[in-house]
């Protein structure tokens, strides 16, 4: 039997946790038991059905899952070899890994990093290998950290806080978003207070999300040498007005929203880069890039203040405490 997280049908009111036939388990070709998933923003959004994330039903939610190969039919991967899968359409076209079997194709496979665990790359998971991705957008683009600040929008996130991290790593100065200070720019409670700590933000390296939550000007005074956006809306359209001339905005997320009312200007008048970030389907080259960075980034334990460990059974509640702007940073799934 496999525990899982399922929906049946698009009108449940939210997923269960159920046991589950093995079967369906058993159809890629490399099976892992499961040790440890996380809760990335659109999990949290399709454990407690906000938004239409699984395509097709019933569904295993979940778009990472990191454990131990237990058969496999490809001599890529063999029986005992701790390996992840970060989303390629788990969790909305393929039964992902919130469970404690995931069946998948070889292709889909990822090493971990040498020296690391299991509990490690989930800690990071999608979020982690995105804010990653954006990252290595930025360095690509030839954004120097002498060129000036990136601002990291939606900074107490998963792709925000582990962003903020990696830039600092490589000596960028981060301008973090944030709708976790009060008016007059104080954490809005002890957590939080310990979150921008722990990612060395001082009170003037933050900027209240509502400086650029309306729609503003198409060009404005610009601030930054780059972006990390996860917010999306007029936050990114705000983003691309204040980056300076021939600056890159990197565009992972729709926290905010998924319209983009925006205008030419910037790009045309200021040579602005907007570069959308998938993480679903990158090459192997790409992957393993972006989880090197990270390991020589995050030592197996300079991030444990990161993440809280959870158990199977408390996904749903953190997903709904997630949404509502609870948590910071990540949430990983003990599933074994
Ligand atoms: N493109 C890809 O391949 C890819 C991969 C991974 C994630 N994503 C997307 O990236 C986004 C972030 O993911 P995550 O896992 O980091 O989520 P998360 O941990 O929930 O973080 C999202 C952060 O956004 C900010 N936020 C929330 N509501 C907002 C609003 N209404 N307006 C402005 N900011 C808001 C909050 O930070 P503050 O409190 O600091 O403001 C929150 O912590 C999601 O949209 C996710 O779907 C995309």
């Amino acid at each position: 039997m496999v525990r899982a997280w399922i929906s049946h049908t698009a009108d449940q009111t939210h997923a269960q946790l159920e046991e589950l036939d093995d079967t369906p388990f058993q159809t890629g070709e490399v099976k892992i038991q499961v040790q440890y998933s996380c809760l990335n923003y659109k999990d949290a959004l399709a454990l407690t059905h906000t938004a239409p994330i699984a395509r097709k039903f019933p569904m295993v939610h979940g778009i990472d899952g990191v454990g131990l190969v237990v058969e496999s039919t490809h001599s890529r991967w063999q029986k005992g070899e701790c390996v992840q899968v970060n989303d390629w359409g788990l969790g909305e076209t393929h039964w992902g890994g919130l469970c404690t079997t995931l069946s998948v194709p070889a292709a889909w496979v990822s090493k971990l990093p040498e020296g690391r665990s299991g509990r490690w790359a989930a800690a990071l998971g999608t979020a982690g290998y995105t804010a990653a991705l954006c990252v290595m957008a930025i360095l690509d683009h030839g954004t120097r950290p002498e060129d000036g600040p990136v601002l990291v929008t939606g900074v107490t996130g998963g792709v925000g806080s582990v962003s903020t991290l990696l830039l600092k790593h490589l000596g960028y100065e981060v301008l973090g978003l944030t709708g976790s200070i009060d008016a007059a720019g104080e954490p809005l409670n002890d957590s939080v207070a310990r979150h921008f700590l722990n990612l060395d933000l001082d009170g003037s390296q933050l900027i209240h999300r509502d400086a650029f939550a309306k729609p503003g000007k198409p060009l404005q005074k610009t601030d930054f040498a780059a972006v990390v956006d996860s917010v999306g809306s007029h936050t990114l359209v705000n983003a691309c007005a204040r980056t300076n001339y021939g600056g890159i905005v990197t565009a992972c997320g729709l926290a905010q929203g998924m319209d983009f009312e925006a205008n030419v200007a910037p790009f045309i008048l200021r040579g602005i880069t907007l570069r959308g970030i998938n993480c679903v389907m990158r090459s192997e080259a790409d992957r393993d890039r972006a989880w090197a960075m990270l390991a020589d980034a995050f030592d197996e334990h300079s991030i444990d203040w990161m993440f809280r460990e959870i158990a199977m059974e408390q996904a749903l509640e953190v997903s709904r405490q997630l949404l509502n702007n609870e948590i910071q940073g990540r949430v990983v799934v003990r599933c074994a």
